[in-house]
Protein backbone atom coordinates (compact mmCIF):
# COMPACT_ATOMS: atom_id res chain seq x y z
CA UNK A 1 0.00 0.00 0.00
CA UNK A 2 1.31 3.60 -0.64
CA UNK A 3 1.84 6.04 2.08
CA UNK A 4 -0.65 8.61 0.35
CA UNK A 5 -3.71 5.61 0.45
CA UNK A 6 -2.84 4.57 4.09
CA UNK A 7 -3.31 8.05 5.21
CA UNK A 8 -6.21 8.49 2.90
CA UNK A 9 -7.81 5.13 4.68
CA UNK A 10 -6.77 6.02 7.86
CA UNK A 11 -7.95 9.26 7.47
CA UNK A 12 -11.66 7.56 6.48
CA UNK A 13 -11.71 5.46 9.53
CA UNK A 14 -11.27 8.45 11.83
CA UNK A 15 -14.38 10.67 10.14
CA UNK A 16 -16.33 7.24 10.42
CA UNK A 17 -15.20 6.98 14.38
CA UNK A 18 -16.13 10.69 14.55
CA UNK A 19 -19.57 10.33 13.21
CA UNK A 20 -19.83 7.00 15.77
CA UNK A 21 -19.39 9.40 19.17
CA UNK A 22 -21.95 9.20 21.11
CA UNK A 23 -22.47 13.24 22.42
CA UNK A 24 -23.64 15.56 19.26
CA UNK A 25 -21.67 18.90 18.54
CA UNK A 26 -25.11 20.73 19.51
CA UNK A 27 -24.84 18.51 22.92
CA UNK A 28 -21.41 19.82 23.72
CA UNK A 29 -21.83 23.36 22.32
CA UNK A 30 -24.77 23.44 25.47
CA UNK A 31 -22.04 22.36 27.25
CA UNK A 32 -19.28 24.54 26.35
CA UNK A 33 -21.77 28.17 25.93
CA UNK A 34 -23.19 26.93 29.69
CA UNK A 35 -19.96 26.69 31.51
CA UNK A 36 -18.34 30.02 29.72
CA UNK A 37 -21.87 31.68 30.79
CA UNK A 38 -21.85 30.69 34.25
CA UNK A 39 -18.14 31.90 34.52
CA UNK A 40 -18.17 35.12 32.80
CA UNK A 41 -21.32 35.75 34.75
CA UNK A 42 -19.56 35.41 37.99
CA UNK A 43 -22.17 32.26 38.99
CA UNK A 44 -18.89 30.61 40.00
CA UNK A 45 -18.17 32.94 42.64
CA UNK A 46 -20.40 31.44 44.54
CA UNK A 47 -21.78 28.30 43.34
CA UNK A 48 -19.99 25.11 42.69
CA UNK A 49 -20.02 23.34 39.80
CA UNK A 50 -18.14 20.39 38.20
CA UNK A 51 -15.00 21.02 40.54
CA UNK A 52 -15.08 24.50 39.91
CA UNK A 53 -16.82 27.12 42.65
CA UNK A 54 -17.51 29.00 45.68
CA UNK A 55 -19.36 27.60 48.49
CA UNK A 56 -21.47 30.96 49.29
CA UNK A 57 -24.40 29.41 47.61
CA UNK A 58 -25.76 25.77 47.04
CA UNK A 59 -23.83 23.27 44.59
CA UNK A 60 -25.06 22.50 41.41
CA UNK A 61 -24.44 19.64 40.50
CA UNK A 62 -27.20 17.31 40.54
CA UNK A 63 -29.94 19.86 40.41
CA UNK A 64 -32.32 18.14 38.43
CA UNK A 65 -33.12 15.50 41.31
CA UNK A 66 -34.82 18.89 43.18
CA UNK A 67 -35.74 21.27 40.34
CA UNK A 68 -37.29 21.26 37.04
CA UNK A 69 -35.76 23.41 33.94
CA UNK A 70 -38.46 25.46 34.43
CA UNK A 71 -38.04 26.59 38.00
CA UNK A 72 -34.45 27.31 36.86
CA UNK A 73 -35.71 29.39 34.50
CA UNK A 74 -38.20 31.26 36.37
CA UNK A 75 -35.58 31.96 39.48
CA UNK A 76 -32.78 33.55 37.02
CA UNK A 77 -35.35 35.66 34.52
CA UNK A 78 -38.14 36.22 37.32
CA UNK A 79 -39.26 39.74 38.83
CA UNK A 80 -36.75 41.27 41.56
CA UNK A 81 -38.52 41.00 45.13
CA UNK A 82 -40.42 43.71 46.29
CA UNK A 83 -37.82 45.96 48.83
CA UNK A 84 -38.68 45.89 52.48
CA UNK A 85 -36.79 46.41 55.16
CA UNK A 86 -37.32 43.13 57.48
CA UNK A 87 -36.66 44.12 61.61
CA UNK A 88 -35.58 40.71 62.19
CA UNK A 89 -32.76 38.81 60.20
CA UNK A 90 -33.33 39.87 56.14
CA UNK A 91 -33.92 37.09 53.72
CA UNK A 92 -31.02 36.10 51.52
CA UNK A 93 -33.39 38.21 48.47
CA UNK A 94 -33.42 41.25 50.77
CA UNK A 95 -29.78 41.16 51.08
CA UNK A 96 -28.83 40.53 48.31
CA UNK A 97 -31.36 40.04 45.18
CA UNK A 98 -30.44 37.15 43.06
CA UNK A 99 -28.43 37.41 39.74
CA UNK A 100 -30.54 37.88 36.51
CA UNK A 101 -30.17 36.65 33.10
CA UNK A 102 -31.78 37.78 29.74
CA UNK A 103 -34.09 35.06 28.20
CA UNK A 104 -31.55 33.88 25.61
CA UNK A 105 -28.44 33.24 28.37
CA UNK A 106 -31.39 32.13 30.97
CA UNK A 107 -32.24 29.23 28.45
CA UNK A 108 -28.42 28.19 27.80
CA UNK A 109 -28.19 28.27 31.61
CA UNK A 110 -30.89 26.46 32.67
CA UNK A 111 -30.52 23.63 29.97
CA UNK A 112 -26.61 23.19 31.25
CA UNK A 113 -27.76 23.13 34.49
CA UNK A 114 -30.27 20.11 34.20
CA UNK A 115 -27.58 18.07 32.66
CA UNK A 116 -25.01 18.15 35.71
CA UNK A 117 -24.87 14.67 37.09
CA UNK A 118 -24.94 14.54 40.83
CA UNK A 119 -21.28 15.05 42.79
CA UNK A 120 -20.31 11.97 44.24
CA UNK A 121 -17.85 13.68 46.52
CA UNK A 122 -19.84 15.47 49.34
CA UNK A 123 -23.25 14.16 50.13
CA UNK A 124 -26.35 16.70 50.52
CA UNK A 125 -27.77 16.47 53.71
CA UNK A 126 -29.22 19.43 56.08
CA UNK A 127 -28.11 18.66 59.47
CA UNK A 128 -30.76 20.66 61.55
CA UNK A 129 -32.08 17.17 61.68
CA UNK A 130 -29.11 15.49 63.53
CA UNK A 131 -28.51 18.46 66.29
CA UNK A 132 -31.63 18.67 68.44
CA UNK A 133 -29.31 21.35 70.61
CA UNK A 134 -31.72 24.61 70.85
CA UNK A 135 -31.59 26.47 74.43
CA UNK A 136 -28.68 24.28 76.42
CA UNK A 137 -28.52 26.75 78.96
CA UNK A 138 -30.64 29.38 77.85
CA UNK A 139 -31.04 32.54 80.39
CA UNK A 140 -28.37 30.12 82.53
CA UNK A 141 -25.81 31.01 80.04
CA UNK A 142 -22.52 32.66 81.62
CA UNK A 143 -19.84 33.63 79.36
CA UNK A 144 -16.77 31.22 79.79
CA UNK A 145 -13.86 33.53 81.17
CA UNK A 146 -11.61 34.78 78.51
CA UNK A 147 -8.33 31.98 78.22
CA UNK A 148 -5.07 31.75 76.22
CA UNK A 149 -6.76 29.61 73.93
CA UNK A 150 -10.13 31.75 73.51
CA UNK A 151 -7.65 34.86 72.82
CA UNK A 152 -5.92 32.59 69.77
CA UNK A 153 -9.80 31.38 68.94
CA UNK A 154 -10.52 35.27 68.72
CA UNK A 155 -7.59 36.12 66.17
CA UNK A 156 -8.58 32.79 63.83
CA UNK A 157 -12.08 34.38 63.71
CA UNK A 158 -10.66 37.54 62.06
CA UNK A 159 -7.60 35.55 60.19
CA UNK A 160 -9.70 32.55 58.76
CA UNK A 161 -12.21 35.44 57.41
CA UNK A 162 -15.31 34.01 59.89
CA UNK A 163 -15.52 38.08 60.33
CA UNK A 164 -16.67 38.13 56.89
CA UNK A 165 -19.52 36.21 57.34
CA UNK A 166 -20.58 36.78 61.34
CA UNK A 167 -20.64 39.45 63.49
CA UNK A 168 -19.19 39.08 67.03
CA UNK A 169 -18.47 41.88 69.75
CA UNK A 170 -20.68 44.26 67.14
CA UNK A 171 -18.65 44.05 64.14
CA UNK A 172 -18.50 41.50 60.87
CA UNK A 173 -20.83 40.32 58.33
CA UNK A 174 -24.26 39.89 58.41
CA UNK A 175 -24.45 36.76 55.82
CA UNK A 176 -24.45 34.35 58.89
CA UNK A 177 -26.04 35.06 62.22
CA UNK A 178 -24.57 37.18 64.83
CA UNK A 179 -22.71 34.68 67.38
CA UNK A 180 -22.88 37.01 70.30
CA UNK A 181 -24.37 34.49 73.01
CA UNK A 182 -24.34 31.82 71.25
CA UNK A 183 -23.15 29.87 74.44
CA UNK A 184 -27.09 30.39 75.71
CA UNK A 185 -28.37 28.23 72.68
CA UNK A 186 -25.81 26.17 71.47
CA UNK A 187 -23.26 23.54 72.94
CA UNK A 188 -19.42 23.38 72.52
CA UNK A 189 -20.04 20.21 70.52
CA UNK A 190 -22.85 21.45 68.37
CA UNK A 191 -20.24 24.40 67.41
CA UNK A 192 -17.46 22.52 66.76
CA UNK A 193 -19.98 20.09 64.67
CA UNK A 194 -20.48 23.38 62.39
CA UNK A 195 -17.27 24.20 62.06
CA UNK A 196 -16.25 21.25 60.68
CA UNK A 197 -18.79 20.38 58.63
CA UNK A 198 -20.31 23.68 57.52
CA UNK A 199 -23.80 23.15 56.32
CA UNK A 200 -24.53 21.28 53.02
CA UNK A 201 -28.40 22.37 52.30
CA UNK A 202 -30.68 19.37 51.95
CA UNK A 203 -31.11 15.98 52.75
CA UNK A 204 -30.63 13.07 49.56
CA UNK A 205 -33.62 12.41 47.90
CA UNK A 206 -35.67 15.51 49.95
CA UNK A 207 -37.06 17.87 48.05
CA UNK A 208 -34.97 21.16 48.89
CA UNK A 209 -36.40 24.36 50.40
CA UNK A 210 -34.39 27.33 49.57
CA UNK A 211 -34.19 29.33 53.21
CA UNK A 212 -31.12 30.93 53.68
CA UNK A 213 -26.99 31.06 52.70
CA UNK A 214 -25.19 28.49 53.53
CA UNK A 215 -21.74 28.10 55.98
CA UNK A 216 -18.94 26.85 54.10
CA UNK A 217 -17.37 23.64 56.03
CA UNK A 218 -13.73 24.23 57.18
CA UNK A 219 -11.03 22.50 57.16
CA UNK A 220 -9.17 24.37 59.86
CA UNK A 221 -7.42 21.71 62.19
CA UNK A 222 -8.68 20.36 65.52
CA UNK A 223 -7.26 22.49 67.62
CA UNK A 224 -8.38 25.67 65.86
CA UNK A 225 -11.97 24.61 65.99
CA UNK A 226 -11.13 24.07 69.49
CA UNK A 227 -9.94 27.51 69.79
CA UNK A 228 -12.67 29.23 68.07
CA UNK A 229 -15.27 27.69 69.87
CA UNK A 230 -13.84 29.10 73.11
CA UNK A 231 -13.74 32.01 72.12
CA UNK A 232 -17.41 32.07 70.85
CA UNK A 233 -18.33 30.64 74.15
CA UNK A 234 -16.77 34.21 76.11
CA UNK A 235 -19.35 36.42 74.06
CA UNK A 236 -21.65 37.55 75.92
CA UNK A 237 -25.23 38.21 74.07
CA UNK A 238 -25.66 42.44 73.36
CA UNK A 239 -28.85 44.12 74.46
CA UNK A 240 -29.36 45.17 70.80
CA UNK A 241 -30.01 41.27 68.95
C1 LIG B 1 -23.41 36.29 45.07
C2 LIG B 1 -23.64 34.87 45.06
C3 LIG B 1 -24.37 34.25 43.88
C4 LIG B 1 -24.12 34.42 42.54
C5 LIG B 1 -23.07 35.30 41.88
C6 LIG B 1 -25.04 33.54 41.86
N1 LIG B 1 -25.83 32.89 42.76
FE1 LIG B 1 -27.22 31.48 42.33
N2 LIG B 1 -27.77 31.38 44.29
C7 LIG B 1 -27.11 32.05 45.31
C8 LIG B 1 -27.77 31.71 46.57
C9 LIG B 1 -27.37 32.23 47.94
C10 LIG B 1 -28.81 30.81 46.26
C11 LIG B 1 -29.79 30.18 47.24
C12 LIG B 1 -30.97 31.09 47.39
C13 LIG B 1 -31.87 30.63 48.45
O1 LIG B 1 -31.61 29.59 49.07
O2 LIG B 1 -32.89 31.32 48.66
C14 LIG B 1 -28.78 30.63 44.82
C15 LIG B 1 -29.64 29.82 44.13
C16 LIG B 1 -29.49 29.48 42.78
C17 LIG B 1 -30.25 28.49 42.09
C18 LIG B 1 -31.37 27.66 42.71
C19 LIG B 1 -30.76 26.51 43.43
C20 LIG B 1 -31.82 25.65 44.03
O3 LIG B 1 -31.44 24.77 44.80
O4 LIG B 1 -32.98 25.84 43.78
C21 LIG B 1 -29.81 28.46 40.78
C22 LIG B 1 -30.30 27.57 39.67
C23 LIG B 1 -28.77 29.44 40.67
N3 LIG B 1 -28.60 30.05 41.91
C24 LIG B 1 -28.08 29.71 39.51
C25 LIG B 1 -27.17 30.76 39.37
C26 LIG B 1 -26.59 31.17 38.12
C27 LIG B 1 -26.85 30.52 36.78
C28 LIG B 1 -25.77 32.22 38.39
C29 LIG B 1 -24.98 33.08 37.41
C30 LIG B 1 -25.76 33.76 36.40
C31 LIG B 1 -25.83 32.45 39.82
N4 LIG B 1 -26.69 31.55 40.38
C32 LIG B 1 -25.10 33.42 40.48
C33 LIG B 1 -26.03 32.89 45.20
C34 LIG B 1 -25.47 33.29 44.00
C1 LIG C 1 -19.52 32.58 53.60
C2 LIG C 1 -20.09 32.93 54.87
C3 LIG C 1 -19.62 32.24 56.11
C4 LIG C 1 -18.33 32.09 56.57
C5 LIG C 1 -17.04 32.52 55.91
C6 LIG C 1 -18.44 31.46 57.86
N1 LIG C 1 -19.75 31.21 58.16
FE1 LIG C 1 -20.44 30.36 59.88
N2 LIG C 1 -22.33 30.38 59.11
C7 LIG C 1 -22.71 30.99 57.94
C8 LIG C 1 -24.14 30.84 57.77
C9 LIG C 1 -24.94 31.34 56.60
C10 LIG C 1 -24.62 30.16 58.90
C11 LIG C 1 -26.07 29.77 59.22
C12 LIG C 1 -26.47 28.53 58.51
C13 LIG C 1 -25.75 27.36 59.06
O1 LIG C 1 -25.91 27.08 60.25
O2 LIG C 1 -25.02 26.73 58.32
C14 LIG C 1 -23.45 29.88 59.73
C15 LIG C 1 -23.49 29.22 60.95
C16 LIG C 1 -22.46 29.17 61.86
C17 LIG C 1 -22.54 28.63 63.21
C18 LIG C 1 -23.80 28.07 63.85
C19 LIG C 1 -24.63 29.18 64.41
C20 LIG C 1 -25.88 28.64 65.06
O3 LIG C 1 -26.36 29.28 66.03
O4 LIG C 1 -26.41 27.64 64.63
C21 LIG C 1 -21.30 28.77 63.78
C22 LIG C 1 -20.89 28.38 65.18
C23 LIG C 1 -20.44 29.37 62.77
N3 LIG C 1 -21.18 29.59 61.62
C24 LIG C 1 -19.10 29.66 62.97
C25 LIG C 1 -18.24 30.06 61.95
C26 LIG C 1 -16.80 30.16 62.09
C27 LIG C 1 -16.03 29.89 63.37
C28 LIG C 1 -16.30 30.54 60.87
C29 LIG C 1 -14.86 30.70 60.46
C30 LIG C 1 -14.03 29.52 60.51
C31 LIG C 1 -17.44 30.70 59.97
N4 LIG C 1 -18.59 30.41 60.67
C32 LIG C 1 -17.35 31.11 58.65
C33 LIG C 1 -21.88 31.62 57.03
C34 LIG C 1 -20.51 31.67 57.12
Amino acid sequence: MNKRLGIQIGLAFLLVGFGQTGTSGKEVDLKARGQTLMEEKGCLNCHYVQGDGGFIAPPLNGISKYRSEADILKMLTGPRPAKKVSESYPSPEELMSHVRLDEADAKVVAAYLIGLPADESFEMKGHDNEWKDIFPQGSQFKPHKVSKSSREGRKLFYKKGCIACHSTEGRGGRIGPSLNGIGATRSKAFIEQRINSGAVIMKSGAAYQPTSYSMPPSSLPKKDVKRLSEYLLTLPSLPTE
